[in-house]
Parts: C-alpha cells; structure tokens; sequence
C-alpha cells in the first residue's frame, strides 16, 4: 500500500518499529537548562553545564540500558555533548542500541484569547533545525503541547495544540525524524476521570484530524499521550485497572492500529504509579506497541541516590536499571510489584 512521506518514508517505519520493540521504552532525558536545574536544585546543586552533563553521562552510560530502553530524548545541548572522557553521548547510545532523539520544541507560552491557557511555540526554522539533528545522529524527535482542564480547555488552545503537533510531525518526517506526538492533558484539577477521557477524546480526535491533513505517515509517527486518570485533585484516587480501562477505551476510539507505538509519559504519577498503571494496560491484546516514555518516573530515585557524588554513581545506575526492568516487564504485562 502506498503512502505519502516523501525520500524517508522507509527509515521512518524501521526507525518506529524499533524503538517500539518488546520489553523496550523510551527514556526521556529532555528536560530544559531550566527544568533540569530544578531536579539538580532538589538535591542540591548549581545548575552549570558541568553538572548537567555528570548527570547525564551517569544515565546514559548505564551498563545493559539497551535491554530495556529503546531509545533516549535528549535536550539540545545533550545531543552535542560529550563524556568527561570526550566521547559523544549520541556514540555510547548507539553502542548501547538505544536510538537517539531530540526535544524539537522551544516550550510554552501565554495564549492570547484563550481562558489563561498556552501553546507552543517552535516551527519557525524548525526544518533546518531538524535537518541538522538528523546530521548529529539524531533519529527521533519530541514536541510537548499542554492541554489544561482546569482552564477548559478552550476550542481554541485544542485546536493550537493539534495544529502544531501535526505541522511539526510534517516537518520531523521530512527531514528523517520519526515525530513523537504529545498534547499533555495535565493532571492538575479536581475533576473526575470521565471528564478527562471526554477531554482526551475530543484532543486526539482533532490531532488526528490535522495529522492527516498534513498527510503524516500514520506508521512512521509515536503518540505520547497522558493517562486518563481522575484530576490530581480528585477526592477519589482510580485502581491501575479503572486507569487501563480508560485509557485504552479512548486509544481504541481515537487511534488507528498503523500508528506502531503508544509511549506513554508519567506526568507525575510516583515511579509504582506508572509502573503498575502500564503493567494494568498490557493485561489485554493492544494493537499497538504500549509502553512508556517517563522522565520522572525513571529518574526519581536516580537522583536522590546520586545526590551529585562520584561514589553513588554505581548505585544511581543500579537504581536506573531497576526502574528501567520494571517497566519492561510492565511492557509486556508480566511485572508484580
Ligand atoms: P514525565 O514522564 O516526567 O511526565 O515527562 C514527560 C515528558 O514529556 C518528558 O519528555
């Protein structure tokens, strides 16, 4: 069957397909200078490019990672950088067989005419700025837009969102990269959780919409999508299995099965949380590969082990792999806490 993508069109499926591999997820590591300065504050360092990258080599040189990670989602800055030693971070990935990508958006800002919502800003230059990440080894991009209940969300910030996610994962797919698409529908409000499935519903209802207007290859894309879970706030919290019936309720309605992989983030669900709630939604046969895309859901622990001293290293890593290996089994609907 033909399908509209242009020169990439085969490296695009291959480089889905296996970074939606079993027993394997992806490791976001793609936080900004100024969200990654707020994890080093939290135990208590500078935010300086030194530490960032002791932080960062410490996470992707883990022995065995690849097992369990497909692939990285690096920040700019990450994807230039290289060991203390002086080796490529974007070398040892492919050493490890974990795929490299790139957070492609340049983050959130106020929307005027909207009930004090956001969006996201990026396309300008995006082409070329894609065009040289897939130079520096790059194969796999990431653009996060929010979507806030609390604040509506208007027709208006739903309709910004799915239109940028589909015009980014145009330009990513032009230029080789695999686009990773995620309008967060963030946890923040007192709302049940069938209010955030009519939400999630109505969202990627209209990303697809656009996605195929845009004429995205649906089998070269990853959808990140948030949970459906009860609002934060919510007085009553949901079992892993009333979350796994939601979200895969709204999947199953809003989700072609040529879409090869659903990477769910952990949007500040705690590292058990996210594990058991996947765990919950492999029980059943998917159409598409279901795992996980966690920030951190994965690095929580890392980084109070680490607490920036050279002799914990060995430890954090340790406590990277674990969380790694649990959501692996999770993957494949086999972890028990
Ligand atoms: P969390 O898993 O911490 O929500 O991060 C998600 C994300 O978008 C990072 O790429």
């Amino acid at each position: 069957v033909q399908v509209k993508a242009g020169a990439y069109s085969d490296e695009l499926v291959q480089t889905a397909k296996s970074i939606a591999s079993p027993g394997r997820g992806i490791l976001a590591i793609d936080e900004s200078n100024a969200t990654c300065g707020k994890r080093l504050a939290s135990i208590g360092l500078d935010n300086t490019e030194e530490n960032r990258q002791a932080y960062r080599q410490l996470l992707l040189t883990t022995p065995g990672l690849g097992e369990y990670i497909s692939g990285a989602i690096l920040f700019e800055e990450t994807l230039y950088q290289s060991t203390v030693d002086g080796k490529k971070f974007v070398d040892c990935l492919y050493e490890g067989n974990i795929m490299p990508g790139i957070k492609v958006d340049k983050g959130l800002v106020p929307l005027p005419g909207s009930n004090n919502e956001s969006w996201c800003q990026g396309l300008d230059g995006l082409a070329s700025r894609c065009a040289e990440y897939y130079k520096q080894g790059a194969r796999f991009a990431k653009w996060r837009t929010v979507v806030s209940i609390p604040c509506g969300p208007s027709a208006l910030a739903v309709k910004e969102a799915a239109w940028g996610l589909a015009r980014y994962a145009a330009i990513a797919q032009d230029n080789g990269l695999v686009p990773i698409v995620e309008p967060e529908i963030l946890l923040d409000g007192d709302h049940p959780i069938e209010r955030t499935l009519e939400v999630a519903e109505a969202v990627w209802a209209e990303v697809f919409y656009y996605l195929a207007e845009n004429n995205v290859m649906f089998e070269g894309i990853l959808l990140k999508p948030s949970m459906v879970t009860p609002g934060a706030e919510h007085e009553k919290r949901a079992t892993p299995e009333t979350i796994a019936k939601h979200t895969l309720a709204m999947l199953q309605r809003r989700v072609p099965p040529a879409v090869p992989g659903i990477m769910f983030l952990s949007g500040g669900q705690s590292e058990m949380e996210a594990t058991l709630n996947l765990n919950a939604m492999n029980q059943s046969h998917n159409p598409w590969h279901v795992s996980f895309s966690y920030a951190r859901a994965l690095q929580n622990t890392v980084l109070k082990t680490w607490k920036g001293r050279p002799e914990n290293v060995e430890a954090a890593q340790k406590a990277l792999l674990a969380r790694a290996k649990a959501n692996s089994l999770a993957q494949l609907g086999r972890y028990s806490a």
